[in-house]
């Protein structure tokens, strides 16, 4: 299993973002979490298309885009467009996953579903063939900043036992809250793609963002030798 350390630009400075991609680039990050807000599925509005464009030229990292907008089907195309890998969806914004989960595939990206802390995982029964990774949110998604949700270590470890036991190689991304003293239990509980905003931007980013390598590089070393 592939373990991914995938920071949250919603936490980066935006007027020197060159400069922190630049900073992920060379301690091995290769992924960057792009949260969207609309302000009403979430009560902020944080950037769009726009920004994702021009970050796009910039960089060749993987764009792990999340979606925190009501009916996301209506901009698939113009995130395609602006430079999209993987797009996840909100379970509680989208009216038709199946057929929108369809329509991202056919449009040459990956497919991610996301979950709100209090969604049962079993919404995701009927469509877990069509996600290429799952994002449990250990925070009420719209900011950044927030405590991680112990109850959603559970909610991890079952959905785990669910991809296993189905025989998929889905990603488990967990998004809210993770830092350096959270994230081995999260990395324990079965997720394998690591989202962490503050806990890389606030301080050193350097030394934050090789933290978190050096756990995902333990982590994946223990699981080679058991
Ligand atoms: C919250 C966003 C997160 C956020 C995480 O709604 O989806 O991606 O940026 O930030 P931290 O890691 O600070 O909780
Ligand atoms: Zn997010």
């Amino acid at each position: 299993m592939n373990y991914i350390l995938s920071p949250s630009l919603l936490s980066a400075d935006f007027g020197r973002m060159g400069e922190q991609l630049k900073i992920l680039e060379d301690c091995g990050v290769n992924f960057t979490h792009m949260d969207v807000m609309d302000g009403m599925f979430v009560p902020s509005i944080s950037f769009g298309m726009p920004v994702l464009k021009s970050l796009r030229t910039q960089s060749d990292f993987i764009f792990d885009v999340h979606l925190m907008i009501e009916d996301p089907e209506r901009y698939l195309v113009a995130f395609k467009e602006a430079g999209a890998d993987i797009l996840t969806i909100h379970a509680e914004a989208c009216r038709h996953l199946d057929r929108t989960l369809h329509a991202i595939r056919y449009l040459g990206m990956k497919t991610g579903v996301a979950i709100n802390p209090s969604t049962p995982i079993s919404v995701l029964e009927h469509i877990l063939e069509l996600c290429d990774m799952v994002l449990v949110m250990s925070v009420n998604p719209g900011f950044g900043g927030q405590s991680y949700i112990p109850y959603c270590t559970d909610k991890i470890r079952a959905l785990r036992k669910m991809v296993d036991e189905r025989g998929l190689s889905v990603n488990i991304s967990v998004d809210g809250g993770v830092n350096l003293s959270n994230v081995d239990e999260v990395l324990e509980a079965g997720a394998n793609v690591i989202v962490a905003g503050s806990a890389v931007f606030a301080g050193d980013i350097e030394a934050n963002t090789k933290g978190f390598m050096q756990k995902l590089e333990d982590f994946a070393a223990k699981q080679t030798k058991s």
